[in-house]
């Protein structure tokens, strides 16, 4: 360093040099390499300070030390700013690289359509979100506990027999064999409900359920329900025959009624058979339904002292039939395009 004019040119080089590269990094690493390098031992400013002691005179020491320092916020400014737009840029290319296209194609020919039974479910729901119920599900592999147990039907119960149950084999030797099964109704998830929710209760859940059934124009072996449960305080069963009229006028049209005659079921108490009547006066069968036998409560962790309810469930299966006056309800599930486009 032996003179200011010649320090002076110096650091204006080492100043450009240091600029270009950093106008050289094409990417946020090669830029951190260059920073490091910048604030490295043998880069020329660091040398050119390690120079100033020597300058003898204190004033030209004095501006020589500002002159670097300068230069120094000068570079460290464009790192800054490259480094950004490096980041930008970056970021900027991941979100294209990792954005999905989710626009659909749309072909006038050829248009998917939700299947009646989906429809019917989905009108159902809507109807009974209308009337104030929450929409749940449950899973389709059951426990017996749900399925059987917690709904009043214990191990020697005769009307375990009506539900042509078809069971998972066991996973290990240790647990005990048909436990474990596929869901014969949706009411399980009538206790799984209760067992999460607090009271006022209102809920509907829609589901597919299993029954070991040889296929015929009325039977299916895989079908569908609608389970509903109301528990609230002074529930009674006019509550229950309100919301079953409610529902088949809201559902089928003004010009349907239902009724409901005695029946039995082990989780109900009263049980009742709904059925609704077409305008030309034929009745159909849709479902069974009553109060909530205490023990369903209890077994819910519900208190039947406190809480009364009602429960019904009815097939969708059988529902979309009639409304859309099927012959035979395999025909729904031959994946026959002629039939389906019927309804999309
Ligand atoms: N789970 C009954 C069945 O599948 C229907 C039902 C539901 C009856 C709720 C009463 C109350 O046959």
């Amino acid at each position: 360093m032996s003179s200011s004019s010649s320090l002076a040119s110096e650091i204006s080089q080492a100043q450009t040099g240091a600029l270009s590269a950093i106008a050289g990094a094409s990417d946020a690493a090669t830029l951190r390499a260059v920073q490091a390098d910048l604030a490295g031992k043998k880069s020329a400013l660091t040398v050119l300070r390690s120079q100033l002691g020597k300058i003898q005179d204190a004033d030209e020491r004095k501006s020589a030390g500002q002159a670097i320092n300068a230069c120094a916020q000068i570079v460290e400014a464009a790192i800054t700013e490259r480094m950004s737009v490096l980041l930008a840029g970056e970021r900027a290319q991941q979100v294209a690289s990792e954005a999905m296209d989710l626009s659909e194609f749309v072909s006038a020919k050829r248009r998917g359509s939700t299947h009646i039974v989906t429809q019917a479910t989905q009108r159902l729901e809507d109807v009974f979100i209308g009337l104030g119920f929450q929409v749940a599900e449950g899973p389709e592999v059951e426990t017996d506990f749900y399925n059987f147990e917690a709904l009043n039907m214990p191990k020697t119960h005769p009307a375990r027999s009506e539900f042509d149950t078809m069971f998972i084999e066991p996973a290990s030797a240790d647990q005990e064999p048909n436990s474990v099964l596929l869901r014969t109704h949706t009411s399980p998830v009538q206790i799984r409900v209760m067992q999460t929710w607090k009271p006022p209760i209102y809920a509907v859940m829609p589901g597919r359920v299993f029954r070991r059934d040889t296929p015929d124009a009325t039977h299916m072996p895989v079908f569908h329900q609608i389970e509903g449960i109301v528990v609230d305080k002074g529930i009674t069963f006019a509550h229950l025959a309100g919301i079953i009229e409610a529902f088949t006028k809201a559902f089928f049209g003004n010009e349907f009624t239902s009724r409901l005659r005695p029946s039995f079921f082990p989780f109900t108490e009263p049980s009742a058979e709904f059925d609704i009547r077409r305008a030309n006066g034929a009745w159909i069968e849709l479902g069974g339904c009553g109060m909530m036998h205490p023990n369903v409560l209890r077994a819910g962790g519900i208190d039947p002292d406190e809480y009364t309810g009602f429960a019904f469930g009815f097939g969708i299966d059988r529902m979309a039939k009639e409304r859309h006056n099927v012959e035979d309800i395999r025909e729904m599930y031959t994946n026959d395009l002629r039939f389906l486009r019927q309804f999309s």
